[in-house]
């Protein structure tokens, strides 16, 4: 369960996000839909970890992940632009995030080839 707690966020003086309280059950279909520029992108950057709230927490299965690195979240986000890694192919860049979480090489062939099945 992702549960946002009073969180505010800042660019600077700018608010950008403030009062956000926000539960989302485990596999639960959830959108976000707002005109551009109400907080949608910086909602999900704060769940990953790219931007830290100024206040609030945010909580994923009862831990509280407010502080905790980007790495350690075991979140995946997938741009608006820039994707994907323009000088590698495209079985590089599906197995860039399991190369480096040093996964075993017959693992991540494997998991490729399933994921290449889905896109055929
Ligand atoms: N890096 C930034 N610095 C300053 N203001 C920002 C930054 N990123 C977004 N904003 C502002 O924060 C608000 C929310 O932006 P954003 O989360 O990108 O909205 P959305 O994804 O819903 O279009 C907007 O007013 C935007 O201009
Ligand atoms: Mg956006």
């Amino acid at each position: 369960m992702i549960k946002f707690n009073d969180i505010e966020i800042k660019y600077g003086d700018f608010t950008a996000i403030s009062n956000l309280n926000l539960e989302v059950e485990k596999g639960e279909f959830f959108t976000f839909l707002g005109p551009s520029g109400c907080g949608k992108t910086t909602t999900l950057r704060s769940l990953a970890g790219f931007i830290t709230p100024t206040e609030g927490a945010i909580e994923v299965n009862g831990e509280d992940i407010t502080y905790k690195p980007i790495e350690k979240r075991g979140i995946g986000m997938v741009f608006q632009s820039y994707a994907l890694f323009p000088t590698m192919t495209v079985e590089e860049n599906i197995c860039f995030g399991l190369k480096e979480n040093k996964w075993e090489k017959n693992k991540i062939t494997e998991r490729v080839k399933k994921v290449l099945r889905w896109l055929i």
